[in-house]
């Protein structure tokens, strides 16, 4: 008789800083709807883009802690902050298998790269680390990578201003950066930026690719769970938790903007 393995029916683990990492949850959804997910937004913690990358580690450390003792399969990173000074660290002290969201856009820019111009855009301490350069060199390819830090473009979101013309000013004034580097994609390294993503789109050139990390990160885990025979192929009610650090103000609007649905199944847990 055929044995199951178990680890099939596990969650998956993915955290963020906040509520941003939903729009990684999101694309997880879709692109593995059998799997059940456990969601970890550090919202006490939040914002991790301006932190010292010594306090992002010493956080992510302590969710890492947290999934341990809910038996994840995997984890995903999905915030770029937390990706970009974390995850090497991370991988070496945890066994568990670790995804952050920073390997894969590079991977999958490469993939469809017709010139060698890249741009890459999210926070201070994102960009300040310069993972996306690196992880470019480190893959062997010699691209030019300009990155970009555009701090306003979290709280605009969270405000619900995209689609004004104050976002529109602010967005073509950071991506007047890349004017002259003839750039083929753009990475949005941020969990928030999808959400302004035709804001973005609006003053570039249609020919310039957004790159999503939900989807390049998704599509990675997807093949490796399957790879690995863990994926949950039969799973009829995959369930979806969260746990957050704090109810800040405008949880439910922010959550539901991100996710695009109601947070249901939402527990507090004391700051790690
Ligand atoms: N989640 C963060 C990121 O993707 C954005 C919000 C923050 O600064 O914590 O970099």
């Amino acid at each position: 008789m055929e044995t199951i393995n178990p680890l099939k029916k596990s969650p998956i683990g993915i955290f963020d800083s906040g509520l941003g990492g939903l729009t990684v949850l999101k694309s997880l959804e879709k692109l593995l709807p059998n799997e059940s997910f456990i969601y970890f937004g550090d919202t006490a913690h939040v914002p991790y883009g301006s932190k010292s990358a010594e306090t992002v580690i010493r956080y992510s450390k302590s969710i890492m802690d947290f999934f341990m003792k809910h038996y994840t399969k995997a984890v995903v990173i999905a915030c770029n902050t937390a990706s970009a000074v974390a995850y090497d660290y991370l991988k070496k002290m945890y066994t568990i298998p670790l995804f952050d969201v920073v390997t894969p856009s590079v991977e999958y820019s490469i993939k469809i790269s017709k010139s060698k111009n890249v741009g890459v855009i999210g926070t201070y301490s994102t960009i300040k680390s310069k993972a996306y350069t690196k992880m470019f060199k480190k893959l062997g390819r010699d691209y030019k990578v300009k990155e970009v830090p555009c701090p306003l473009f979290v709280p605009l979101i969270e405000e619900g201003w995209v689609d004004t013309s104050i976002a529109k000013n602010i967005v073509e004034t950071y991506l007047n950066e890349f004017q002259h580097d003839n750039i083929q994609s753009l990475i949005l390294g941020c969990t928030h930026y999808p959400i302004m993503a035709n804001t973005i789109q609006s003053v570039l050139s249609n020919k310039i690719e957004l790159i999503h990390s939900g989807k390049t990160v998704g599509n990675k885990l997807k093949d490796f769970l399957i790879k690995q025979n863990i994926e949950n192929s039969i799973n009829s009610e995959p369930s979806v938790k969260f746990y957050v650090t704090d109810f800040p103000q405008k949880f439910d609007e922010l959550g539901s903007r991100f996710l695009g649905r109601h947070l249901k199944n939402v527990s507090h847990i004391n700051s790690v």
